[in-house]
């Protein structure tokens, strides 16, 4: 008996030695003073089967053991609590010289990225901004514009038409020509920005939802040099002043003459790569001077007013921009691709 007393003794020092956690400490007074297996509670059990005449020298023993190690326990367990409240409250203290947390702000959309600089080019040039409605009768998106009700070049807007007549999608941003010269006598300048709907099969470069630009100017003695000037000037402020550009002969209803316009291509400067097929130059632009017909539509005299019109792709200008291969990429809006910008 005596032995186990010593023995117990010092293996209990080691254990407490080695126990600096609450959970530790409790195991360790389980393990010791648990009522059901503990080993001081066993000793006590034991007592009864030592001869008499040792009795008393065991159970003076075995009550200082219980005593050491209850105080003992109960010392460190109080210490270690002090320590884990101390290491707790360090923890909440607020350090004020710590920098701050940045808000977790959201990210601009490449196509809202372009839409601004757009508007601030053509702010600063005087220009007012008027989206105007995406939802648009035949008149404005088509017929004052010169698309006669059976003009063939309403096949290659296939356009989205509402249950109620004569409703429709608007399938450019056009029809902000219209609108305005209606409601404000020239001069006027003005650039549109908004979404357009064509009825497209969804591919790389098509979407049935797509974003489109619209400038235009009204003004006496307008002519195709000040259209030139203009889009030259915007051309090198959003893609770089080393762009190139150059105007091709083309045809839209409500301009007279149309062209297309081609930029020197971004990624080679114009020397030939797989993204310009090897030509130098990419299509970005739609333009010619307003119709005659358009401005009698709206009741602008043609013989005292001249202006001119363009009309260009916002989502095509992100893409090359920012170098976007595909154009669901703009709209799947994961925001792995939108915190890049
Ligand atoms: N509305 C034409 C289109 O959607 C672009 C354009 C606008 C062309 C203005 C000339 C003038 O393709």
């Amino acid at each position: 008996m005596l032995d186990d007393i010593t023995r117990i003794s010092s293996e209990f020092d080691a254990a407490l030695a080695a126990a600096n956690t609450a959970a530790a400490l409790d195991e360790l007074r389980v393990h010791y003073f648990g009522r059901k297996g503990g080993l001081i509670p066993a000793l006590f059990s034991r007592l009864k089967e030592v001869p008499k005449e040792q009795k008393k020298d065991a159970g003076d023993a075995l009550n200082k053991l219980r005593d050491r190690l209850e105080s003992e326990l109960k010392e460190k367990q109080e210490r270690v609590a002090a320590e884990e409240a101390k290491r707790k409250e360090s923890r909440d203290i607020i350090d004020v010289t710590l920098p701050a947390r940045l808000p977790n702000l959201g990210h601009l959309h490449p196509v809202t990225i372009i839409r601004r600089e757009m508007e601030t080019i053509f702010s600063e040039m005087g220009y007012s901004l008027d989206p105007g409605p995406e939802v648009e009768t035949d008149w404005y998106n088509f017929e004052a514009l010169n698309f006669t009700p059976d003009h063939p070049a309403r096949d290659t807007q296939d356009t989205f038409f509402l249950d109620v007549e004569p409703y429709l999608l608007r399938t450019h941003t056009s029809n902000v020509q219209i609108r305005s010269m209606e409601n404000h006598t020239p001069p006027v300048k003005v650039l549109s920005c908004g979404r357009v709907y064509r009825r497209d099969e969804i591919t790389m470069r098509r979407s049935p939802m797509f974003h489109q630009a619209e400038g235009f100017l009204v003004d006496k003695g307008i002519h195709i040099g000040h259209l030139r000037a203009t889009l030259e000037h915007f051309i090198k402020r959003l893609f770089g002043a080393d762009s190139k550009m150059r105007m091709r002969p083309s045809f839209f209803p409500f301009t007279e003459p149309s062209a297309e316009v081609d930029m020197s291509c971004v990624f080679c400067k114009g020397a030939g790569c797989g993204t310009c097929s090897q030509t130098g130059w990419m299509e970005i632009l739609g333009c010619g001077m307003i119709h005659p017909q358009v401005l009698r539509n709206v009741g602008i005299d043609p013989e005292e007013w001249s202006g001119f019109a363009f009309g260009l792709g916002l989502d095509r200008c992100a893409m090359i921009k920012f170098d976007i291969p595909n154009i669901r990429t703009l709209f799947e809006n994961d925001l792995r691709v939108l915190q890049q910008f």
